[in-house]
């Protein structure tokens, strides 16, 4: 009987506590709640305070992005104020942006929640805004549109985040943006919260409050995971729709597929053209091929030299046992045929790269990671498909682009460099040059059984 076996037993068992402790090779805490919130606490409740602030790139973020924010109700209507930034605290005669609002009810009460979205910006320009809740003001943010497709841009790419935000998402999140101080956009490729337990407005609070402030120094392009779904039963059988607070939490270009509108879009950065998929709404409410051919379309009208797609769902599950099949025959031809050059990807709470159909060729290059705290395991078929993996580690990458060069980099929570590659772009094709030098080695699950008993999994 193997270790992970005899653990299992004994865990799910009632056998002695003496018994247990000799079986575990090493001390496992216990598990932590999801949320920092004491049950029947209301921190996270709507106030006259704007919160909840966050901006989204439009479909030229040189010139306009979104912003969301949330309040309780109150007598002024909210708006938004944006002047381009000086150094003098003379603000000036900020422009004026109405704001739409819609009210949602949560587990935390009413709340109001509100979009703004803003054209005619200039290209690489600081601008100070400010957002008005219920008779009371946000802080003076700073946003810099993103540039022309020559000049440099710095992304940062976080998987998952789902679980025990404020007490484990906060430390990636910082340490990212002290790796990348110049990065002006974000993505997070799904599974922001856990959600569809009557806890989703407090994970929902502890997933601003773990990236703050990088929702509004950065634009930040989600992506809608499974569990922004709620899962639910009607006549018609199991169902998953996209959760509540999904399309009040984010201001997007709205430029989505046909029947998958509310969590698919695009937008260019720089010399970039990013296509985000709903890989839920292609799985579950037969979208896969609508997605397939707008995603067709977005790719062949691309007029940059890199093309970067995202995607809960991974195309290669590093996960035993799944397999997003429906994805594989309808978006995975797509991704290849027109040359995309990263996938980037989450959902199955581990790190894992590799090629793509081809193996002479460089691209796509399809990444699954993990910023949160939920771990799981490799299998070894999976190990012998993608290289490098990892277990029992949260991550941030970030992708430096330039036109004929991107280099990326997986970091782990510490900033330690995990994995990194550059693509380079010569005479037409592009070259991957791995970067070997500076990564920590492979790091794999160290314990049988998580704290929660599991040993089908690394953490929780
Ligand atoms: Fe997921």
């Amino acid at each position: 009987m193997s270790a992970r076996v005899l653990c299992a037993l004994l865990v799910g068992s009632a056998l002695s506590l003496s018994l247990a402790t000799w079986a575990q090779p090493a001390a496992v805490p216990p598990p932590e709640p999801n949320t920092l919130v004491p049950a029947g606490n209301a921190r996270h409740a709507a106030s006259a305070f704007p919160d909840r602030i966050v901006v989204s790139p439009a479909q030229d973020p040189a010139r306009g992005f979104g912003v969301s924010w949330r309040s309780a109700a109150g007598a002024q209507p909210p708006v938004l104020e944006i002047v381009e930034a000086g150094d003098s605290p003379d603000m000036g005669t900020p422009r004026r942006v109405p704001a739409r609002t819609r009210a949602l009810r949560a587990e935390n009460g009413e709340a109001l929640h509100h979009q703004a979205r803003v054209d005619g910006l200039q290209p690489d320009t600081l601008y100070a805004w400010r957002v008005q809740g219920a008779g009371a003001w946000s802080p003076w943010m700073h946003t810099r549109t993103l540039g022309a497709a020559d000049a440099p841009l710095t992304v940062l790419y976080f998987g998952d985040t789902q679980n025990k935000n404020a007490s484990l998402t906060t430390r990636v999140v910082r340490e990212a943006l002290r790796h990348a101080p110049d990065a002006t956009l974000a993505v997070f490729t799904g599974d922001q919260v856990n959600g569809r337990d009557g806890d989703d407005d407090n994970e929902w609070g502890e997933w601003f409050e773990s990236t703050a402030p990088l929702t509004t120094m950065l634009q930040v392009a989600p992506v809608a995971g499974n569990h922004e779904y709620t899962q639910h039963e009607d006549a018609a059988g199991e169902r998953m729709t996209l959760g509540a607070h999904w399309p009040h939490a984010f201001a997007l270009p709205g430029n989505g597929a046909p029947g998958a509108e509310p969590a698919t879009y695009w937008f260019d950065a720089h010399g970039a053209r990013f296509v985000v998929l709903d890989g839920t709404s292609a799985l579950e409410h037969g979208t896969a091929q609508a997605q397939a051919r707008w995603l067709e379309a977005a790719l062949r009208d691309n007029p940059h030299p890199w093309a970067i797609a995202l995607v809960h769902q991974p195309m290669y599950s590093p996960r035993q046992d799944r397999d997003n099949a429906l994805l594989r025959e309808h978006i995975l031809p797509v991704l290849e045929r027109e040359r995309v050059d990263l996938v980037l990807q989450g959902h199955d709470h581990v790190y894992g790269r590799r090629g793509g159909e081809v193996p002479q060729r460089a691209t796509p290059q399809y990444i699954v990671t993990v910023a949160g705290a939920k771990q799981y395991l490799v299998p070894e078929i999976v190990r012998r498909q993608m290289r490098p993996v990892a277990e029992d580690t949260q991550l941030f990458q970030v992708l430096r682009l330039e036109p004929a060069r991107l280099r990326y980099e997986a970091r782990t929570a510490t900033g330690r460099l995990y994995d990194a590659f550059e693509l380079r772009r010569e005479t037409g094709e592009v070259r991957l040059v791995e970067i070997e030098a500076g990564r920590i080695p492979q790091r794999d699950c160290p314990r049988d059984v998580t704290p929660k008993g599991r040993t089908d999994r690394c953490w929780e």
